[in-house]
C-alpha cells in the first residue's frame, strides 16, 4: 500500500511537475531527428516537439529530457525507431488531392492501356509506388482508382503498387487495413459497399478493405534518406507532402533518385504546397503538382 502511494505521488510529481526542454536538449534532438530522418525541426516545431517528447518522457518515467537524450545516445534503434515514430506526422486521408486520382482515372491510365506493351507472360506491366505512404489511405486510394478506371481489364496487368513509410506504426495499419468507419464517411455510398466491409459487434465502428484490392498494396519500411532497395522502374510514383519537411539539399537528392527510378514518360506526383525546385527542369509539368519524366 505504501509502496503504491508513493508511486502515484512520484507520478502525480511528474505530471505537475513542467519538465523543461533546454536550448542544448532541443539542438541535440533536433540534430538526431535530421540525421535520422532528414526532418528538419525549427523554433516553430519546438511546442509541437516539447508535447510529443514529454509524453514519451512520461511513459519512460525519467525526470528530464536530458535523461532521454542519454537514453536516445544509448539504446540504439528499438529507443530510435520509437521515437521517430512518435516525431513523423502522418496526417493523410482517402482520396486527399483528388486531383491526382481523377488525372490518373481520366488521364494516365486510359493512356497506358492504349500504349503499354504486352510482355512475354502475356500481361501488361504497372508498377506504382507511394513513398510515403503513412497509413495506407493514399494506397487503397489509387488501388479503388485502378479497380474503376480498369475494370475487367485489370486482371491483364501484372501490377504491383509499393507503400513505403520510414514509421512502422502507420505502416502496421496499412498492412492491417482497418480502420475507423468515420475515415471513409466522405466516400459514396457505392465505393463503400464495393471496396470495404463493416465489423459487426465490437468492431462496427471499423471497416476492413476488400482483400482484391489490399492484394495489390506491398507495405515495407523504408527512410527515404537510406539506400532504395528498388529497381523500378515505375510508371507513376507519388511522393506527397512528405518533401515539404527535408531541406532543399534532401529534395534535390530525392528528386534525382525519382527521376532514375520513374520509366520515361512517368509521373511524379508531388503535395499541394510542394514544388521541384531547380529540379523542375528535368520533368515537363503536366498537371496541378503533376511532374513527368519527358520519354
Ligand atoms: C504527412 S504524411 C503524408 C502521407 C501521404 N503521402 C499523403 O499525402 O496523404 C508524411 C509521411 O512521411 C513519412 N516520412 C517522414 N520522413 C520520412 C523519411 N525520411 N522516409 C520515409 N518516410 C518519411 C512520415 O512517417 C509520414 O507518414
Amino acid at each position: 500500500m505504501m509502496q503504491h502511494q508513493g508511486q502515484s505521488i512520484q507520478g502525480q510529481d511528474n505530471r505537475n511537475h513542467a519538465v523543461k526542454l533546454s536550448d542544448k536538449d532541443f539542438a541535440f534532438i533536433c540534430e538526431f531527428v535530421y540525421q535520422n530522418t532528414g526532418i528538419v525541426l525549427n523554433d516553430s516545431k519546438r511546442e509541437m516537439l516539447y508535447r510529443r517528447l514529454t509524453r514519451i518522457v512520461r511513459e519512460r518515467k525519467l525526470k528530464s529530457f536530458s535523461e532521454y537524450c542519454q537514453l536516445l545516445k544509448s539504446q540504439g534503434d528499438k529507443e530510435k525507431d520509437y521515437f521517430i515514430n512518435a516525431i513523423t506526422t502522418n496526417l493523410t486521408s482517402f482520396f486527399r488531392e483528388n486531383h491526382h486520382f481523377e488525372f490518373l482515372a481520366n488521364k494516365e491510365l486510359p493512356k497506358l492501356m492504349k500504349n503499354k506493351a504486352t510482355l512475354a507472360n502475356g500481361k501488361k506491366r504497372l508498377r506504382i509506388w507511394s513513398s510515403a505512404s503513412s497509413n495506407g489511405e493514399e494506397l487503397y486510394s489509387i488501388a479503388i482508382t485502378l479497380h474503376e478506371s480498369m475494370k475487367k481489364e485489370l486482371s491483364k496487368w501484372d501490377v504491383k503498387i509499393l507503400a513505403t513509410d520510414i514509421d512502422s506504426n502507420v505502416l502496421a495499419t496499412g498492412k492491417s487495413g482497418i480502420y475507423d468507419i468515420k475515415r471513409i464517411e466522405d466516400l459514396p455510398q457505392k465505393q463503400k459497399e464495393k471496396y470495404f466491409y463493416q465489423g459487426c459487434g465490437n468492431s462496427s465502428n471499423s471497416v476492413k478493405v476488400h482483400e482484391k484490392i489490399q492484394s495489390l498494396i506491398t507495405f515495407k519500411q523504408l527512410n527515404l534518406l537510406h539506400e532504395w532497395p528498388m529497381k523500378g522502374p515505375f510508371d507513376v510514383i507519388f511522393c506527397r507532402n512528405v518533401i515539404i519537411y527535408f531541406d532543399k539539399a534532401t529534395q534535390q537528392d530525392l528528386f534525382a533518385r525519382y527521376y532514375e527510378l520513374l520509366a520515361p514518360g512517368g509521373l511524379l506526383l508531388l503535395g499541394h504546397s510542394e514544388n521541384l525546385g531547380n529540379y523542375q527542369q528535368y520533368f515537363d509539368n503536366v498537371g496541378r503538382t503533376i511532374f513527368r519524366k519527358p520519354l
